[in-house]
């Protein structure tokens, strides 16, 4: 009995540790990374809408040139992050950054919308957030 006890508190040490070790090893600026680049795929991604589209068809060069909607000048991305919540014009109300994403593949793209804690929302977002922060950085990881 006491030896069980004994090696049960043993397990529980090196298992503690282990799990100890593997936090150690997320680096929170590598996840943020990923995310972007994931992000960046998923700009370019027709499979999230039903009619062709990617984010791209409209948002041109990654979001960082002025792209096209018919007779519509769409600007590129500039202080996005910054600037949410707004009136979103488009769809007539107050809304989020990943609302106007959402919006962007329900209504152009003509999808199904991404569940609130969908990690492609966050992905898009940390993508469109770099684009608009740092325009000269985004184009270097480009080439990367
Ligand atoms: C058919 C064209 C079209 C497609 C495709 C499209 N958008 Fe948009 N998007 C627009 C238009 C038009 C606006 C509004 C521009 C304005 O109000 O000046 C907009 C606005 C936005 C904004 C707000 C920009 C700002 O400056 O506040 C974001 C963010 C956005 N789109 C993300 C996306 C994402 C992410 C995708 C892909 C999932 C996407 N869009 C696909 C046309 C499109």
């Amino acid at each position: 009995m006491k030896r069980a006890l004994v090696l049960f508190c043993a397990l529980l040490l090196v298992s503690g540790t282990l799990s100890f070790a593997e936090e150690k090893e997320i680096d929170p600026k590598h996840e943020l990374k990923q995310a972007f680049m994931r992000g960046k795929d998923l700009f370019m991604d027709e499979s999230l809408g039903t009619n062709g589209m990617s984010c791209n068809s409209c948002h041109a060069e990654g979001g960082t040139k002025a792209g096209k909607m018919g007779d519509m000048t769409i600007p590129p991305f500039a202080h996005v992050a910054k600037k949410y919540p707004i009136y979103f014009k488009m769809a007539g109300k107050v809304m989020t950054l990943d609302q106007v994403i959402n919006f962007c593949v329900t209504t152009p793209m003509e999808g199904k919308p991404l569940a609130w804690d969908d990690q492609r929302i966050a992905d898009l977002a940390a993508y469109i957030s770099w684009v608009d922060a740092k325009k000269e950085k985004a184009k270097e990881k480009e080439k990367e």
